[in-house]
């Protein structure tokens, strides 16, 4: 399992450094965590974490190493950070920031070029699931942002039906079965069956175990419930 903490523009640099502080978990647990915090934090979250075994990532790394991209993530420095993942794709950037396809896939290969690992989020808005798109949907995102993917190196999938983000409203176990099992079908295709697929949208300790138990389900990515220490163990207790 891995359990992904979205911090979303939560949380300083202090206050980072204290969730860490707070966290305890077995050794196991904490090497299935993954911390992304907001750029800005990175320093005092990758000092914070080292020898915990938990990884971390950034939010957002552009297409490019370095260049005049004012206001943009360079993955390299990342990596030279000791980052692990690059968060892309994320229903906030595709709608908020207006992030498209196309550069979601030169994102994807620039983290993989630079030996980081991507965590693509892909995901339905209410209108297409009412419409009966969902598959669809997941289908599309895969074909464009996996266009340049290299299937030796490492890729990490979030599920995050866009209605469930931030609402409260969680997916059903029918809901997420269908389209972990759908997704996990596609990846053979791209050679990338064994390819982690997490679960994101309203993942509380509550429904976490009920979650955790499908199949093909290896993992969350949680927003609100990561923000509290407390809220945030109770899910990385979660086994499979
Ligand atoms: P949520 O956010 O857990 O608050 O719904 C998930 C996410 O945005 O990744």
């Amino acid at each position: 399992m891995i359990f992904a903490a979205n911090w979303k523009m939560y949380k300083t640099p202090d206050e980072s450094r204290e969730f860490i502080r707070n966290l305890k978990l077995s050794p196991k647990q904490m090497s299935q965590v993954v911390i992304f915090p907001t750029a800005i934090c990175i320093e005092a979250v990758a000092t914070a974490l080292k020898g915990t075994g938990a990884k971390w990532g950034v939010q957002n790394g552009y297409i490019e190493s370095a260049g005049a991209f004012t206001g943009e993530n360079s993955p390299a420095t990342v990596k030279s950070l000791g980052g692990s993942f690059v968060l892309i794709g994320h229903s906030e950037r595709r709608a908020l920031f207006h992030e498209q396809d196309g550069l979601l896939a030169k994102k994807v290969k620039c983290a993989q070029n630079l030996g980081l690992t991507p965590m693509l989020c892909i995901g339905e808005t209410l209108a297409e699931r009412e419409a009966g798109q969902t598959l669809s949907v997941i289908d599309k995102q895969l074909k464009m942002d996996l266009e340049f993917f290299d299937s030796q190196k490492p890729l990490v999938i979030a599920y995050e039906p866009v209605w469930a983000i931030g609402t409260g409203k969680v997916a059903t176990t029918g809901q997420v079965a269908e389209v972990h099992t759908d997704i996990r079908k596609k990846l053979v295709h791209y050679k990338a069956e064994k390819t982690p697929i997490l679960y994101g949208g309203s993942v509380k300790p509550q429904n976490a175990k009920e979650l955790g138990q499908l199949k093909d389900v290896d993992g969350f990515l949680i927003g609100g419930a990561s923000l509290e220490v407390e809220s945030f163990a109770q899910i990385c207790a979660t086994e499979k």
